[in-house]
């Protein structure tokens, strides 16, 4: 055991270095070490801090878990205001509040603004005092907010000390904590699957987090925090803009939007609006709006302030991802998997950019929740590619007329008894590939890209094939005439030897295309390969038993249990024969030459390549027994770099981790050596 002084060297160099990599990895997001790296670090740390409890300080990375509940917030005095944002609307408004400024400043010079996303979470004032966290405080109203320093202690992105030595003594920085589309999702997912009550929307899951008093709660909550301002400040220098103020932010440990740009006149600010209005469903954080700052301090302290809202900033909002219609009816829609899922009909309402008529009400469990009837006004969110959702019920515009809504328990399509396991959020049709429903979403499903690629049958065209009595099964897609075919809508004679010529086509498969097609629950494409490179041929996969299957990499015993109960079935074992006697076939995989000498490395490929088509080369790779994952990360092994991409940010943040590279002519080589390609 190391003695006093000893240990709180140690302890001290642990948080330092502990600090650094939380930094790289939080607030960066580039990390220089292995996760594992990080944990071994803190683990050290960890027992450092067991044998030695006197030594532990706020500042230390262990202390990021959360603490003894409060029974109340303590209120906080902003010295500064903590001030709202005048908003625009439009393009006039914007142009508007660009001639006030200068209309004020007495200026024809074109003004130069900081745009930043407006992230849609809960404002926050964090001080620190001689570079550590000594208060989170919420906005409140502007001039009294809430004590939240305990929760605020457990976010990842938040510095609890200030990196580097040029920091003011007295800093408060100002930001948002939102909680990242991702994090939601899961968040809710895991609610709904508990039977919990999940969040309405990600600011209210960021705002839930933060209002709870056992701060061990926070800990476990998705947060994070992007700095946009600062508030108080005593000594120290501040760069005379507000960019560069915000970079000054990022050095010193704290998180700031990657997305933040200088727009030199308002015109370029109107086209970052539409650049981001465009990306904004891909970004990975809700955001509402731009705000548009004059960048240069000096002339936002010209310009002073109205009322509560500064005269240099503006807010141009993006169409809402939330409003308010009504719900004219409910219908119940049967899945591949027999999910009966409760879709609401709407009068339709431009929400999120898109008119939408249709949204998830979830299960049976989120009816009874939301206690919606038809005729309610909902509110209906549309955020990203996630589907529209009914979050809740505006219960003091419900109609003298509203009508209760009933979960059948017969399948509304084939009439067979619907079925819910205890613990599972979703009922069930029984009634298999008897119900016309799942039949048609298998149908499409076998026909889709990534399965049987049948080119040109959508899910319309199955549809009617289905409703006009065509196809009762896949195998009937193989003995289809072109004559058969032409008759339906909006196809003709052509368009319908596309389709037979297409359906021919497709009969020659690989083993994992075919078993994807299936449609076994659970099984997507990368347990479909799994499953294929396992086992090479289909008898030998059909004849395994659920602890065989559990010897493939990645399937587990959910697994396993639904592809043996797959085979099982009889009705399974016919199709089968059904589909290789119209001729579908594929060739084995020699099981035991087999042979993946890339097996347990992750591969990213980045660039353009030429002289293999990039898809086809992360396939080989794949085949060769490789992950390819789409970004770099410490997990990595090697980053085959096409051409164009010596400044591609995947290849610079491979040589900061000194993960290895090879170009395109490598990477043939190898695949050449291996036997998999012949260029
Ligand atoms: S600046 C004096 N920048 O929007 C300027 N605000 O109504 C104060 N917000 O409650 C705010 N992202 O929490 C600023 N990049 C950003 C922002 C932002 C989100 C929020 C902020 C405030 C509200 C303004």
């Amino acid at each position: 055991m190391p003695n006093t002084l000893e240990a709180q060297e140690k302890i001290e160099s642990l948080k330092q270095q502990l600090n650094y990599h939380n930094y790289r990895y939080y607030v960066l997001d580039d990390p220089t070490i292995p996760d594992a790296e990080y944990d071994r670090l803190l683990q050290q740390l960890q027992e450092l801090e067991r044998s030695y409890p006197q030594l532990i300080t706020a500042d230390s990375p262990t202390q990021r878990v959360g603490e003894a509940p409060l029974s109340v917030f303590d209120q906080v005095v902003h010295e500064i205001p903590m001030l709202s944002l005048d908003n625009a609307f439009a393009d006039q408004d914007l142009l508007d509040f660009d001639r006030r400024i200068r209309d004020r400043l007495k200026t024809d010079a074109e003004i130069s603004y900081a745009a930043e996303p407006k992230l849609d979470g809960i404002a926050v004032s964090i001080l620190y005092r001689n570079g550590v966290l000594e208060r989170g405080a919420t906005r409140g109203d502007g001039a009294t907010g809430e004590d939240i320093t305990q929760n605020v202690r457990t976010i990842p992105s938040i510095p609890l000390r200030l990196i580097g030595d040029d920091y003011p003594p007295v800093l408060e920085v100002r930001g948002e904590i939102y909680m990242p589309k991702a994090g939601f999702e899961r968040l809710n997912q895991a609610a709904r699957e508990r039977g919990d009550k999940p969040f309405v929307n990600p600011r209210n899951a960021a705002a839930g987090s933060l209002r709870q008093l056992d701060s061990r709660i926070t800990a476990t909550r998705p947060l994070e925090m992007c700095a946009y301002s600062v508030g108080l400040v005593e000594g120290g220098e501040m760069p005379s803009r507000h960019t560069d103020v915000l970079y000054a932010l990022n050095r010193w440990g704290l998180k700031i939007n990657p997305e933040m740009a200088v727009a030199e006149n308002i015109s370029a600010c109107m086209d970052y609006y539409r650049k981001l209005g465009e990306k904004r469903d891909r970004l990975p954080y809700d955001i509402d709006g731009i705000v548009f700052k004059v960048n240069d301090l000096s002339l936002q302290q010209k310009l002073g302030f109205v009322s509560r809202a500064p005269r240099w900033a503006v807010a141009y909002k993006f169409p809402a991802q939330e409003e308010m219609t009504r719900l004219l009816s409910v219908e119940f829609q049967v899945g591949r998997t027999g999910a009966v899922t409760p879709v609401a009909r709407l009068e339709p309402v431009f929400v999120g950019g898109v008119t939408v008529s249709n949204a998830t009400l979830h299960n049976r469990d989120e009816i009874q929740r939301l206690g919606v009837m038809v005729g309610d006004t909902v509110v209906v969110r549309r955020a990203g590619d996630v589907i529209p959702q009914v979050v809740s019920v505006v219960k003091s515009k419900r109609p003298a007329d509203a009508s209760s809504i009933t979960f059948p328990d017969a399948c509304p399509v084939c009439g067979s008894p619907v079925e819910s396991v205890p613990g599972e959020a979703v009922a069930r049709c029984t009634g298999g590939l008897i119900c016309e429903a799942q039949r048609k979403e298998a149908i499409k499903h076998f026909a889709s890209r990534k399965a049987m690629d049948i080119d040109g049958l959508g899910d319309k065209l199955v549809e009617q094939m289905v409703d006009q009595g065509l196809v009762h099964s896949v195998a009937d897609l193989y003995r289809l005439q072109a004559a058969q075919v032409a008759g339906l809508e909006r196809m003709g004679e052509k368009s319908a030897q596309n389709l037979v010529a297409a359906l021919d086509k497709s009969k020659s498969t690989t083993l994992e295309r075919f078993l994807f097609a299936l449609g076994i629950r659970e099984v997507g494409e990368a347990t479909a390969r799994a499953l294929a490179r396992h086992f090479g041929n289909l008898p030998a996969l059909m004849a395994a038993d659920e602890e065989q299957l559990q010897q493939v990499p990645d399937v587990g015993p959910v697994v396993a249990h639904f592809v043996a109960e797959f085979f099982q079935q009889e009705h399974t074992r016919e199709a089968i024969v059904a589909l290789q006697e119209c001729g579908v076939h594929w060739s084995d995989l020699e099981v035991a030459a087999r042979h993946e000498p890339l097996a347990g490395k992750t591969y990213v490929v980045t660039g353009s390549f030429e002289l293999i088509k990039r898809d086809l080369a992360k396939k080989l790779l794949q085949d060769l027994g490789a992950k390819v994952a789409g970004s770099v990360s410490a997990k990595t092994h090697c980053v085959v770099v096409g051409g164009g991409a010596e400044n591609n940010a995947k290849y610079v943040k491979a040589r900061e981790l000194g993960i290895e590279t090879m170009d395109e002519e490598q990477l043939v080589t190898l695949l050449k050596e291996q036997g998999v390609f012949e260029g």
